[in-house]
């Protein structure tokens, strides 16, 4: 079998030349404002990449750096200016924070029709009830188009995710679950992970392990979607997926880099545009 290797960047493209398409054709302006805190290499790359997009599709983007040691109250602050600020539709705030700020304050002061990231637990109840004028979490909600550029069927699949992040596992296994797939759960504690990866039509790995998962874990025709981001000691990106091998028993497969990373980025576009229409009540 030779797999499909599902080309999230070119998937991503579409998807912000869409955007672009619609903020010019309807002369919007949203704004996105980026908050970052500390010095984490990745989230610098991953900001930079997040507003050079919003550069890419007509969105106006201000990214606040903060430093390692600012305080919860200076950057709640800041989240309460934005907040009000008429001028800003959507604003997100980079993870991990520095170790003396509460993410869980941070993330619940985010008014919830400006919280693009989805990350406001009205948002994921929204999206975990299917009111669909909340908004889902941009790596989940990238994974789903991923499978539908596939036109595979989801119901009555059997989807296994390994890792269920607040961020990414749980709320992605919430979503397939309300498209009727069947839906299980792995985390460190699983026991004898391959029996469970192996039942797998759909496997679904965020945990940040190189070659986690190996060619005899899975079942031949299985669709791989890889969100690992792991640096090998030569400086190799790698994802939790040993793709070389794997790719020869799947029918679909992400690679890493190149897959799920920039359909989160270009979600993140599409997030900010339905904020700014839903603040201008506009469909
Ligand atoms: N850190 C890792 N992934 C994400 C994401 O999707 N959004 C934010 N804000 N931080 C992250």
């Amino acid at each position: 079998m030779v797999a499909t290797i599902i080309d999230g960047k070119k998937l991503a493209k579409k998807i912000k030349e869409q955007v672009k398409k619609e903020i010019e054709e309807k002369g919007l302006r949203a704004k996105l404002s980026l908050i970052l805190a500390g010095k984490d290499e990745a989230s610098k790359v991953y900001v930079r990449r997040k507003h050079n997009a919003c550069e890419e599709v007509g969105i106006l983007s201000d990214h606040r750096f903060f430093d390692e040691r600012v305080s919860e109250q200076r950057l709640l602050e800041e989240i309460r200016k934005l907040n009000t600020d008429d001028s800003v539709s959507g604003i997100l705030v980079q993870l991990p924070l520095p170790g003396q700020i509460d993410v869980k304050k941070v993330l619940n002061i985010i008014a919830p029709e400006k919280d693009v990231d989805g990350f406001h637990p009205i948002n994921v109840g929204k999206s975990s009830m299917k009111q669909k004028e909340g908004f889902l979490p941009c790596t989940p909600l990238g994974i789903l188009k991923m499978l539908e550029s596939l036109k595979v069927e989801i119901e009555g699949k059997n989807v296994v995710l390994v890792g269920a992040s607040n961020i990414v596992g749980k709320p992605l296994g919430i979503m397939l679950l309300n498209q009727n797939a069947t839906i299980t759960y792995c985390n460190k504690y699983t026991k004898n992970l391959k029996e469970h990866t192996k039942k797998a039509d759909i496997l679904i790995v965020a945990v940040g392990k190189p070659k986690l998962i190996t060619k005899d874990m899975v079942k031949e025709g299985v669709i791989v979607i890889d969100i690992g981001m792991n640096r090998t000691p030569d400086g190799k990106l790698v994802g939790d997926v040993d793709f070389d091998e794997v790719k020869k028993i799947a029918l679909a497969i992400t690679p890493v880099p190149g897959g799920v990373g920039p359909m989160t980025v270009a979600c993140l576009m599409e997030n900010t545009l339905k904020a700014e229409k839903q603040r201008k009540g506009i469909e």
